[in-house]
């Protein structure tokens, strides 16, 4: 019922372009899974930073670092845990819901493209990890 961590995937963008630079496309339906209603990027974090910190009960996602590198741990309720490097400006990482995600160290240079599936709606974020537990030791109380 959950998504779990094998959802979670990480693509290559086709590369565009010739001998004036590259051109990458981020289209709906073909390179992302969902109709694209809001984008927004992180930029000015430093390496000690930890974004995120939080799960989305409707909100997917698709993280593109633009400029620059960071990385992405991400957790599904069932427990199961992963990490993504994210260093090229045509590699995409795919988060469906329900995933709890820290992004971290930030290169200076770093310009974290995300697109989403859902217009901001602070109800849907889980920020708090017990909360997210609390749900992990549902879903495994019962199996
Ligand atoms: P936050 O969710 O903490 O950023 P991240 O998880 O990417 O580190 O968001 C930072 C602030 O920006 C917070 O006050 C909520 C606000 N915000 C919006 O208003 N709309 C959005 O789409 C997002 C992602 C954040």
């Amino acid at each position: 019922m959950y998504k779990t961590i094998d959802d979670v995937k990480m693509f290559e963008f086709k590369q565009l372009g010739d001998e004036r630079g590259h051109l990458v496309v981020a289209e709906c339906g073909k390179e992302i899974p969902f109709i694209i209603q809001r984008v927004f990027y992180i930029y000015g974090s430093d390496a000690t930073v930890v974004r995120g910190k939080h799960a989305n009960r409707r909100s997917e996602f698709v993280l593109v670092n633009v400029a620059g590198t960071s990385m992405v741990d991400v957790e599904d309720v069932y427990g199961a845990k992963k990490t993504f490097s994210l260093d090229r400006p045509h590699v995409g990482l795919y988060l469906p819901t329900m995933i709890w995600k820290d992004m971290y160290k930030f290169s200076s240079d770093s310009v974290l493209l995300c697109m989403s599936n859902a217009v901001y709606d602070a109800d849907e974020y889980i920020r708090d990890y017990q909360e997210y537990c609390s749900i992990k030791e549902k879903i495994a109380s019962k199996s």
